[in-house]
């Protein structure tokens, strides 16, 4: 059996496209997956293009891979970074064998046996392919429900790389899902760059349903008992979808609301839609309906322009709302992207100084409320086996849990109590 080697950065989003290629790929011949590079048939890497760094790791990885490959293996680079550099991966490095766009993963079939075969195209529209079914954990189902993105945020190469928006057809949802529960899955997780804009345009039929009215939908799916989608954009959080995602027992509780920027004025110049006392009114509301959940975020220090009192604001927002988890980044300048024109571009060193300010209050934040889940009661799924005699799950919030079990506990949705916080995890035992 041929073996492949398949290396995933970047988002959710990137991780479902992976499965989809492992899936597709295996309906053409059987793989074996490996990770072992120097035993592979296949190489492939799924890359992300939303901030520099990896985009310059990727070819000296490349290089890696060629070196340490066995003779005659190939390397296909594929995602967001496929989709922006395109044929020039290949004028760069010709060990690269094909290059296949975030936006072509159905065609992985194709591209693999064309020797240097670009396919890159941002308007192929794959909103009603039925790709083949492959889970890297048989207890949750990962499933895209749009493709691509339709905003313009002036710091974001998204759209460039993943083309427009298109919501995929809710019935083909369901089936999707009802599939995935029938094989084991008791959790979904549906996946968009503005999952909240689900519906606002899909590609062949004239479905009309709206995200709040797809969670009602699903939550419809017996043997489903967990809906956890990521990431919903801050600008159509309406009470509707608020009030849905706080009663439906089936929705757990972690919302991911991402902020980018606690200043107005730098929110404008991002074009995201929203402001600082907006984005504060919505975080209130989630957290009025459903004391319980979970808010992480997104932020980005160092955007063009930004102050002392813009960065200002960004703390502001972090100590009214303070959220479970933060993801923050320091501003990096994209290609086809507005703000990389941005006059006021701000040096490394502040931004470096800005990023940590708001990282160690973070750390501070999340200390206190992780020591405050001493002796709670969590309901945690259990789907992770640990070498050590334990099995981690996730509580209802997204919290990390580990318990002393064995493979009994997998697939199982149980009561636990805290017995030990730490940063990153809980400890709990069966109640
Ligand atoms: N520079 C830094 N961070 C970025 N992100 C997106 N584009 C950039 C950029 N140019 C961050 C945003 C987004 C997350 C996925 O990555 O915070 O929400
Ligand atoms: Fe990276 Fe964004 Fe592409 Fe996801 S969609 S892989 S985060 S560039």
């Amino acid at each position: 059996m041929k073996k492949l080697y398949i290396e995933t950065l970047g988002c959710a989003m990137n991780v479902r496209d992976s499965e989809h290629m492992i899936a597709e790929l295996n309906q053409k011949e059987p793989y074996e997956l490996t990770e072992e590079l120097s035993e592979a048939d296949l190489i492939i890497i799924n890359t992300c293009s939303v901030r520099e760094k990896p985009v310059a790791k990727l070819f000296s990885e490349i290089g890696v891979f060629k070196k340490f490959k066995k003779p005659g293996a190939k390397i296909g680079v594929t995602g967001c970074t496929a989709s922006h550099l395109g044929k020039d991966i290949i004028k760069r490095a010709p060990s690269v064998d094909f290059v296949l766009g975030a936006r072509n993963v159905s065609k992985i079939t194709e591209v693999v046996d064309k020797k240097h075969a670009v396919e890159i195209d941002t308007d192929f529209d794959e909103s009603t392919y039925a790709f083949g079914e492959y889970r890297s954990n048989p207890f949750k189902a990962m499933v895209n429900i749009s493709i691509g993105c339709d905003k313009s945020c002036t710091f974001c190469i998204v759209p460039a790389t993943r083309g427009d928006e298109i919501s995929i057809p809710s019935d083909l949802l369901v089936q999707e899902i009802t599939k995935a529960v029938k094989t084991g899955a008791k959790e979904v997780m549906l996946l968009g760059q503005n999952v909240n804009n689900y519906g606002r345009r899909f590609g062949s039929s004239e479905e009309v349903c709206d995200f709040t009215q797809l969670l009602q939908k699903i939550s419809k799916i017996e043997g489903l008992e967990r809906i956890r989608f990521t990431s919903p954009h801050p600008l159509h959080m309406d009470d509707a979808f608020i009030q849905e995602f706080a009663s439906n027992p089936k929705i757990c509780k972690q919302i991911h609301v991402p902020l980018q920027s606690g200043s107005t004025a730098l929110l404008k110049e991002m074009k995201r839609g929203y402001t600082k006392e907006n984005f504060i009114n919505r975080c209130e509301k989630i957290r009025s309906l459903c004391p319980e959940a979970t808010i992480s975020t997104d932020i980005i220090v160092g955007f063009p322009g930004e102050s002392d009192e813009d960065f200002k604001d960004t703390m502001d927002v972090l100590e009214k709302v303070r959220f479970e988890q933060l993801f923050s980044f320091k501003y990096s300048p994209r290609p086809h992207t507005e703000a990389a024109e941005f006059k006021e571009q701000i040096d490394n060193t502040l931004s470096g100084q800005r990023l940590t300010k708001l990282q160690a209050r973070h750390t501070e934040i999340l200390d206190e409320i992780m020591d405050a889940q001493l002796e709670k009661i969590h309901t945690v799924y259990f789907d992770e086996l640990k070498s050590n005699g334990r099995v981690s799950g996730r509580a209802n919030d997204g919290k990390l849990v580990f318990i002393e079990g064995s493979e009994e506990l997998l697939g199982q949705i149980v009561d636990v109590k805290i017995i030990k916080t730490s940063r990153g995890a809980l400890d709990a035992v069966l109640t």
